[in-house]
């Protein structure tokens, strides 16, 4: 409104002046009536104005248009259009258009070369992934399955596309750093001695700095580091305890421990729905963070089939590395 007050006070005294220096010479001299120069006074007075109103109003009107265009491009609307215009502000509104059409178009290709790199980088650490379920046939498929349970959680936890999309990569790759444990501690068919599990235990943090330096995946490094630590605060490797826990780690240990209790181990049989339930519901508060453990049930129900099955006599767990 600046831009309009100014272009309007200045035709306003650009009209007036002369009229009131024309109106004050003839009264000065004589040389006309008083009625008759306060008629035109009256009349240059209005046109001034009327004038003054209508410029204003042509100069302004494009330009509070042009800041809305602008602002609308500020804000990532790539592709908005201004109207056409039947004026010598035609050219300015074409080019004006060309330029959002050409940004929209740059922007829709630089987010189908985001999302190509993305697909690459996933492949990738599935592939990684894989790597290390393929080594063991009991955990086949074991990240896949729980990139999905941890998304699947997000998700009953609200949790943005963003942060679902880190559920997925944590999941996928939360014991990458299994990688760096020797074969015959990784797939050993018996129980782990001490001294071995210490070992084992290890793949957290290894994992933690296998991915340290691809910057992509930096979001996850916490799920990866801390997917072992207990809600307690008597986990590893860093015996967090509580919120103070990254609620990606807490998310991915939830669908891990639901995972190792209803897979096939050699130590274990897959446990039934109802007990691996019942397992959940022990390390609540314990082990699990009990917000995650009840997003996990909401998400676990979605599962079930309407159709209750006949399920399996129950096998106690072990504790997974
Ligand atoms: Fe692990």
């Amino acid at each position: 409104m600046k831009v309009f007050w100014l272009v309007f006070v200045g035709v306003a005294l650009a009209a007036l002046v002369p009229t009131a220096v024309v109106a004050a010479t003839a009264l000065t001299f004589g040389t006309t009536s008083l009625p008759a120069v306060v008629m035109a006074c009256t009349i240059g007075v209005a046109s001034g104005l009327a004038l003054a109103w209508g410029l204003a109003t042509k100069v302004a009107r494009p330009l509070e248009s042009f800041n809305d265009f602008a602002l609308q491009i500020a804000r990532g609307k790539f592709g908005a259009q201004l109207d056409d215009r039947s004026d010598e502000l035609q050219e300015l509104v074409k080019t004006l258009n060309y330029m959002s059409a050409s940004i929209e178009a740059y922007d829709a290709e630089t987010q189908r070369l985001t999302d190509s790199v993305e697909a690459g980088y996933l492949d990738t650490i599935v592939a990684l992934a894989n790597s290390i379920d393929s080594k063991d046939a009991y955990t086949r498929g074991h990240s896949q399955r729980v990139a999905e349970l941890s998304v699947e959680i997000g998700k009953e936890l609200g949790l943005s596309p963003e942060e679902l999309k880190e559920c997925r990569y944590g999941g996928i790759l939360h014991d990458i750093g299994k990688i760096g444990i020797v074969e015959s501690i990784l797939l050993k068919q018996t129980r782990l001695t001490d001294d071995e599990m210490v070992v084992m235990r290890t793949h957290a943090a290894l994992g933690d700095e296998i991915i340290r330096p691809v910057r992509f995946l930096s979001k996850i490094r916490s799920a990866v580091r801390n997917h072992h630590e207990w809600w307690n605060g008597t986990g590893y490797p860093d015996k967090l305890k509580g919120d103070a826990i990254p609620l990606i780690a807490r998310i991915v240990a939830c669908a891990d421990t639901w995972d190792a209790c209803t897979s096939t181990r050699p130590y274990q049989v897959a446990l039934p729905h109802a007990e691996a339930l019942k397992v959940l519901e022990r390390l609540e508060g314990q082990h699990l963070d009990p917000t995650v453990v009840a997003a996990c049930r909401r998400a676990l129900e979605k599962r079930r089939p309407r159709v209750s099955r006949p399920e399996l006599p129950a096998v106690a767990p072990e504790k997974s590395a």
